[in-house]
């Protein structure tokens, strides 16, 4: 292990217990006044009903530290200072640089079968900014689980049934299949849908065949059936372009879409019926999840089955709950949609523990997220105010980030310059999106997330390419570098080395509670904690091999760990720029 609060926190926790008489946290945490403070004796006094300063004290006493820290003092209230020892650091940080496939991450000791739910956009339907957040969350949280050892199940829950494809079908019918196919292929999803929508409320006509349609498809009418197909089909194929230009893991066969519960809503009803979770309300089929009430104080359904017979979003998703919890056998279940959905899917999960679907072997959670905003702080739009196709949002990223990358690199070759533009332009879209608090709305900002200064996807991947230069000017082959002893006597040293050695830390915590932004902070805390280090300390040119050597170490594992931090949210870093 090379998580370094955690080996902190673990020498204390038994002292604390100690005086406790209990397992208490120490509260181990960053520190301005020293590398760590602990703040548990705070808490304990409280609970203790004792001096806090009194407290520290004698948990000071009982820890045995070891040699991992060199000073250790009572300060303030009753925190304790904490200064890590430079020859545990140097270890720790020679136990990371050793291990080349995976810099001392150790796989979770706890491997999951997790079942993200993500992306889920809507055939023949615009796949806005929502679909594109949902798609980035889930695609950097399933790499990240992925990496520490679980068992990854993605699942992309697209829209595709319901009474809207009636309406749908009529058009691809009267439209043609080449020229549906045409608008499909492009992305204009929106304008098929509003077209359709338009003749249904203008076209008497279209729309009688459009109701009649719906029947046939509910009844399985098979040349009703090959048209939807076909149409899923073209919508299918777009996301797919968007997924791979996004360069994202998601793949055909990750495709669970709403129609493939259909034969699964009769037995689900069946079963809530069986347990007594059904009922009839109002002529709809219905069930009553504990603890949700309306407006008015009555408790609030989710539909099974309408008074006309069909069935919605909420059966579905009832069914594929039970599905994957039963057959798919997901032991944590990570829903990812915007923040509107919070609703429908709190009452899922109720339904579900209630009908023993969900309990303590399978879990299952919601994990939403903000709006996308334009600079007018709405709902992020073309200026003509329609919807954002995602195919052309991807194409302006890159882009802007060949104008970027022309100006800042003209060095590279033209096809270094594309190839760079890409990373940084699909970087630098993702980014801006991971490194915002989940659960905010953000503001768009092409500028910002291309800038090369701050917080952003070019600024790390920059930091990273100016690590290899280093190695490329100095001809130094970073495997020549293995058992490398470290020497951090410079305090930029000590304080970059103390970051990497937080690595393996931080990504079980953004594991732990989907809390990407804190990758985006750490790498960016790394990338600062290295430039102090660049400008203080000579590398190629320090004053000893020894030091060189040392040095150079804390370089490749700098560059390793900005790299493997990016491709955790499946940004690439390219190794010149
Ligand atoms: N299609 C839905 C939408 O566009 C998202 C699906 C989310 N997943 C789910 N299991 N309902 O909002």
């Amino acid at each position: 292990m090379t998580d370094l609060p955690q080996l902190l926190s673990d020498r204390l926790a038994r002292a604390f217990a100690e005086v406790a008489g209990e397992p208490t946290d120490p509260a181990v945490r960053r520190s301005d006044r020293a590398d760590y403070q602990a703040d548990g004796a705070l808490r304990l006094a409280k609970q203790l009903r004792r001096p806090p300063r009194e407290v520290a004290a004698e948990v000071l006493e009982r820890a045995d530290l070891g040699d991992l820290v060199a000073n250790a003092e009572i300060a303030g209230p009753g925190f304790l200072n904490l200064t890590v020892a430079d020859s545990a650091l140097a270890g720790l940080l020679e136990a990371m640089a050793a291990d080349q496939a995976r810099l001392g991450v150790g796989l979770t000791p706890d491997p999951e079968r997790v079942l993200v739910d993500y992306s889920g956009p809507n055939v023949a339907k615009e796949m806005h900014v929502g679909h594109l957040r949902s798609t980035i969350i889930g695609d950097a949280l399933v790499r990240l689980l992925d990496y520490l050892g679980n068992d990854v199940v993605r699942q992309n829950h697209i829209g595709d049934w319901g009474t809207n494809f009636g309406m749908l079908i009529e058009h691809m019918i009267d439209l043609g299949t080449d020229e549906t196919n045409a608008e499909l292929s492009v992305g204009d999803l929106g304008a098929f849908y509003q077209d359709a929508r338009k003749a249904f409320d203008a076209n008497e006509d279209f729309a009688t065949r459009s109701r009649r349609r719906v029947v046939a498809l509910q009844g399985g009418d098979s040349e009703t059936l090959a048209l939807w197909r076909q149409l899923v089909e073209l919508s299918a194929h777009y996301f797919d372009t968007v997924y791979e230009r996004l360069e994202v893991l998601l793949r055909p066969e990750d495709t669970a879409g709403e129609s493939s519960y259909n034969d699964q809503l009769n037995p689900v009803i069946e079963e809530l019926l069986e347990v007594g979770l059904a009922r009839e309300s109002e002529g709809a089929l219905c069930v009553f999840p504990e603890g949700f009430t309306g407006r008015d104080g009555g408790p609030l359904p989710l539909i099974l089955r309408k008074s006309d017979g069909g069935f919605g979003y909420d059966t579905t998703d009832l069914a594929a709950l039970r599905h994957r919890v039963r057959d798919l056998k997901a032991r944590r279940l990570v829903y990812i949609t915007d923040l509107g959905q919070r609703l429908h899917f709190e009452m899922v999960f109720e339904v579900g523990r209630e009908a023993g679907w969900l309990g303590a072997e399978a879990q299952a959670e919601f994990q939403g997220f903000g709006i996308v905003l334009g600079a007018d702080r709405k709902r992020l739009r073309t200026r003509a105010g329609d919807s954002i196709k995602l195919i052309d949002l991807i194409d302006e990223a890159v882009r802007r980030a060949a104008a970027v990358v022309a100006e800042k690199a003209p060095h590279l070759s033209e096809q270094e310059q594309n190839d760079v533009a890409r990373m940084v332009g699909i970087g630098a879209l993702k980014y801006a999106d991971l490194s915002n608090d989940r659960v905010k709305d953000y503001i768009f900002d092409w500028d910002r997330m291309l800038s090369f200064d701050g917080n952003t996807a070019p600024y790390l991947q920059y930091a990273h390419a100016r690590i290899q230069s280093v190695f490329r000017r100095g001809e130094v082959d970073p495997a020549t570098l293995r058992g490398t002893k470290l020497a951090l006597a410079d305090p930029a040293e000590h304080a970059l080395a103390l970051r990497l050695a937080e690595f393996e830390g931080l990504l079980y915590k953004a594991a732990e509670g989907v809390e990407l932004h804190r990758i985006t902070g750490y790498l960016f805390d790394l990338a600062q904690a290295f430039t102090a280090f660049y400008e203080r300390c000579p590398v190629l040119r320090a004053e000893n091999p020894e030091t060189r050597a040392s040095r150079l170490v804390l370089c490749d594992v700098t560059a390793r760990v900005l790299a493997t931090g990016l491709s955790l949210l499946g940004i690439a870093a390219p190794s010149r720029m």
